[in-house]
């Protein structure tokens, strides 16, 4: 069994309240880096934990905590992403949920070390319910000293703010959500400059994931170089993975970045095999917009090496044979599951939530998801394949913010991959128009 760093007592009855939550240990990285360590020092211990960010991009965290401009007399802010709406994902939701101190204490520490004293945590609107748990969290926070002014006496201030969304996808991406927390719709910005230089209100912010600013506890509890020793490579640490499909066992898995692919679909300590004795498809392993790989290249790379559940390994041979780790989701197809009509649930998605800023997002999303729509109904042509293709091209790389590669890659990765799928649907058009025809669910 992996090391357990943020879900090491998940399961204590009422580690959702303050009194348990603190009679664990609960707060001591607080007392520890408030009344030991300097705010470069904090940032000292995060850079050498090699901490990676956990929303899907995988920045290290300390380098952009470093990066975070520092004019005279100008308020600099933390922004905790919470919007967590990646199709697939679901693991920031289960700290906010079942943790919430764990995730107020991380931010009172790093808000510390950037010299934050308003910090925010901007949450997806869906998740309506956490909205309480994390005020209840705060308010216990602050009726205890951990929050408020003159913190522990060091008179350091902090309060902490919660903002719900209204339910868009393209406000988890961080200058869309600056927007949206500036009360503007939530249009991303082009970047540069960063919001490390310009962020929320024009002032220098950082914006991390929630559970990024919750793996700053366990790192300055344990200490940057012991966290660093956890993993392997440039995966350092612990990662949370939300595993979903067709499995027996789904769920959020904390896993240390060492286990094989194959031992977390198959072993009963994490997804248990695949639903009902199938066999496995494909997967996608870091969330909706990470490309699908077939069962072979998912378990070995193209070297023939065991594929590893990190951000090296799974990434290993680029898009032609390699995925990326991503947000953490982790969707599992069995045998049974038809790649175009998943394409097509995917891209209908994307076109949905595009936010029509710029053309080969706006466009190419409604055409991907018409092509997709013709084919799996049985209505499109083999030309449709290459137009598909061309499409998803022309999007990659060429929008203002990542949602058009997002879109981009699924339909990129299924045509690589799966193209004889795709030219089954027109070859066997008659027998694609009587199969039931609907959205795919996970
Ligand atoms: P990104 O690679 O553009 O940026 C990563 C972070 O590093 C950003 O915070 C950025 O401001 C910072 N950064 C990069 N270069 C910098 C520099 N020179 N100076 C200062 N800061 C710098 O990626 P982004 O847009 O943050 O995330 C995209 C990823 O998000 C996708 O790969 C996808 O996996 C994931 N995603 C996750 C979702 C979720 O629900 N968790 C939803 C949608 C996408
Ligand atoms: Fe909006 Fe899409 Fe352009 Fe992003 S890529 S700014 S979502 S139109």
């Amino acid at each position: 069994m992996g090391r357990k760093l943020l879900l090491a007592n998940d399961k204590v009855e009422g580690i959702r309240y303050y009194d348990v939550y603190r009679r664990e240990g609960g707060y001591r990285s607080v007392e520890k880096a408030l009344k030991t360590l300097t705010p470069d020092e904090v940032t000292e211990e995060v850079k050498k934990s090699g901490l990676r960010g956990r929303g899907g991009a995988g920045f290290p965290a300390g380098m952009k905590w470093s990066f975070l401009a520092k004019p005279e007399g100008i308020p600099r802010y933390l922004v905790v992403n919470a919007d967590e709406s990646e199709p697939g994902t679901f693991k920031d939701r289960y700290l906010m949920e079942f943790i919430p101190h764990l995730l107020i204490e991380g931010m009172i520490v790093s808000s510390y070390a950037l010299g934050s004293n308003n910090s925010y945590i901007y949450i997806r609107g869906e998740y309506w319910w956490i909205v309480d748990i994390l005020e209840q969290a705060i308010n216990e926070a602050k009726q205890n000293g951990w929050l408020g002014n003159n913190i522990l006496g060091t008179g350091y201030n902090l309060d902490i703010h919660v903002q719900r969304g209204a339910g868009a996808y393209i406000c988890g991406e961080e200058t869309a959500l600056l927007e949206s927390l500036e009360g503007k719709r939530g249009n991303p910005r082009i970047k540069p400059p960063f919001p490390a230089v310009k962020g929320l209100w024009g002032c220098p912010t950082v914006v991390n994931n929630v559970e990024t600013i919750s793996a700053v506890v366990p790192i300055i509890n344990e200490g940057g170089d012991e966290y660093a020793k956890i993993g392997v490579g440039k995966s350092t640490g612990t990662k949370l993975i939300s595993a979903c499909g067709n499995i027996n066992k789904p769920g959020v898995f904390e896993i240390d970045m060492t286990i094989s692919v194959e031992e977390f679909i198959f072993s009963d300590e994490y997804c248990g095999g695949i639903k009902n004795g199938k066999r496995l498809k494909a997967c996608i392993p870091g969330g909706s917009s990470v490309p699908i790989l077939p069962a072979n290249l998912l378990l070995k790379t193209a070297k023939g090496e065991q594929r590893m559940m990190n951000y090296e390994s799974l990434s290993d041979g680029g898009f032609a044979t390699g995925t990326m780790m991503g947000s953490g989701g982790f969707i599992v197809l069995d045998e049974d599951q038809c790649v175009v009509k998943h394409t097509y649930t995917l891209a209908r998605f994307y076109r949905h939530e595009s936010c029509g800023q710029c053309s080969p997002c706006r466009e190419g999303t409604g055409w991907m998801e018409k092509l997709l729509l013709r084919l799996e109904k049985g209505e499109g042509k083999s030309s449709d394949i290459d137009l598909l293709w061309d499409i998803q091209r022309k999007i990659e790389g060429n929008t203002i913010c990542p949602l058009g590669d997002a879109a981009a890659w699924p339909v990129a990765a299924a045509i690589r991959h799966f193209r004889d799928e795709f030219e089954w649907h027109v070859t066997n058009a008659a027998e694609a128009q009587t199969r039931n025809f609907g959205l795919a669910h996970y």
